[in-house]
């Protein structure tokens, strides 16, 4: 994929109406609404300030949740509008829709160096649908000499109105969050230091496989834990218990060992693991090798010789990519491997980089974020990334002039 794309700083914004695509698709608290995480409008700062000096107008959207083409209140961008106006410490102009009486009155008045948010793209269906009607309307927001910014990495995956469709009416640049994760991903994947070792955790081999594939491709090693690491360890012939286990992708997994020992790749899985006999947070769990899972029993966790041995590798290498955990790290007796894989990149010297979700939320619980060259603002979009696929959201985007 082609990632060398125009940025807000090849463009002439001064002055200019900016349609800003942003993703403040923040955490809530279920029962009051507040934000419990603001990294996401916290990203999106750099761009906007730039924009803002640069005495651009910005009219900044989102989309929040999935309230699937209709109006949910409690998705509304109005806690959003409030958290960065604080943060940006000026006021941020709310409309109530996105291409509506109240969004096109909004757009039309504002002036240079102000910001508007629009209410949530997804209240409307023309958002997911990529409506070129709807498209057409959110860029005729920015005016005939308007211009598109796209920042928001975390639904660059997604070809909808916002995300790809508008580019067909605006000139269409990517912002800095963008160009920072293209550049510390894209560098990864293309040119790492070496050796290049990639751990992947979650639950599914299922959700994995295109990012497998692509790595196998690209790493000196690839360590697997996580719920995944039941299917390849039941390819390799070993007893699973009650594990998770994905009876159909059984044979994927083994054709993904053949294919590391061809190309030499090592492929690391775990050789011991924590186990119980239900799904539930117990500090009376056992410890046994890999191939001895007993009956009645499911992992739920790497063992300590599996974090030692991932560690070990971790400390040699040159770039580390890390995307999910390697157990059910949502109970504490069974988050220790995760922990252990974060503590290992933080002590090492390669460049780390986190794809987001529930890794990145590791990371930054015990407090090693700043140590990390970078953790991705994307969970589905940094997957997608690592597969190799092309992101709409991405292609959309003007082409980078050649030097
Ligand atoms: C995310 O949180 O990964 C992005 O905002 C994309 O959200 P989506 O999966 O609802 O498209």
């Amino acid at each position: 994929m082609n990632y060398h794309k125009k940025t807000l700083y090849d463009v002439d914004v001064k002055g200019k109406k900016v349609l800003l695509r942003c993703d403040f698709n923040v955490p809530q608290d279920k029962s009051t609404g507040a934000i419990t995480d603001d990294k996401r409008i916290r990203a999106a700062l750099p761009t906007l300030r730039y924009l803002l000096e640069q005495d651009a107008a910005v009219i900044a959207c989102s989309h929040l949740g999935k309230p699937k083409g209709t109006v949910k209140p409690e998705l509304s961008l109005r806690p959003v509008a409030e958290r960065l106006s604080e943060l940006l410490g000026q006021p941020v102009i709310f409309a109530a829709d996105c291409v509506g009486a109240d969004a096109t009155e909004k757009a039309a008045a504002l002036r240079p160096g102000e910001v508007l948010l629009l209410e949530n793209l997804r209240f409307d269906p023309r958002e997911e649908k990529n409506d070129p009607e709807f498209a057409r309307a959110l860029a005729a927001l920015a005016g005939a000499d308007g211009l598109y910014v796209s920042d928001a990495f975390g639904t660059v995956h997604r070809a909808h109105a916002s995300t790809a469709g508008v580019a067909a009416y605006l000139p269409a640049v990517s912002g800095l969050l963008i160009q920072k994760e293209l550049e510390i991903m894209g560098g990864a994947l293309n040119d790492p230091a070496r050796p290049f070792v990639a751990i992947l955790g979650g639950a599914k081999v299922s959700d994995k496989i295109g990012v497998i594939n692509n790595l196998l491709d690209k790493a000196d090693a690839i360590l697997i834990g996580g719920g995944m690491a039941y299917t390849f360890l039941k390819a390799k012939g070993y007893g699973m218990g009650t594990s998770l286990l994905e009876a159909d992708r059984v044979d994927y997994a083994r054709e993904m060992l053949e294919k590391a020992a061809e190309k030499g790749v090592k492929l690391l899985l775990p050789v011991d693991t924590a186990v119980h006999t239900a799904f539930e947070n117990t500090d009376a769990f056992l410890t046994v090798a890999a191939d001895a899972i007993p009956d009645g029993y499911m992992g739920l966790d790497i063992g300590p010789k599996t974090e030692a041995m991932f560690a070990d590798t971790i400390r040699s290498a040159g770039t580390v990519v890390w995307n999910g955990p390697m157990g059910v790290f949502e109970f504490s007796a069974f988050a220790h491997g995760t922990n252990a894989v974060a503590e290992a990149l933080a002590a090492s010297g390669a460049v780390t980089i986190v794809g987001g979700g529930d890794s990145a939320a590791a990371v930054e619980q015990l407090g090693y974020a700043e140590r990390m060259t970078h953790i991705s603002t994307g969970g589905g979009a940094s997957l997608e990334f690592l597969e190799g696929r092309e992101l709409p959201g991405v292609a959309c985007l003007l082409d980078a002039e050649e030097n």
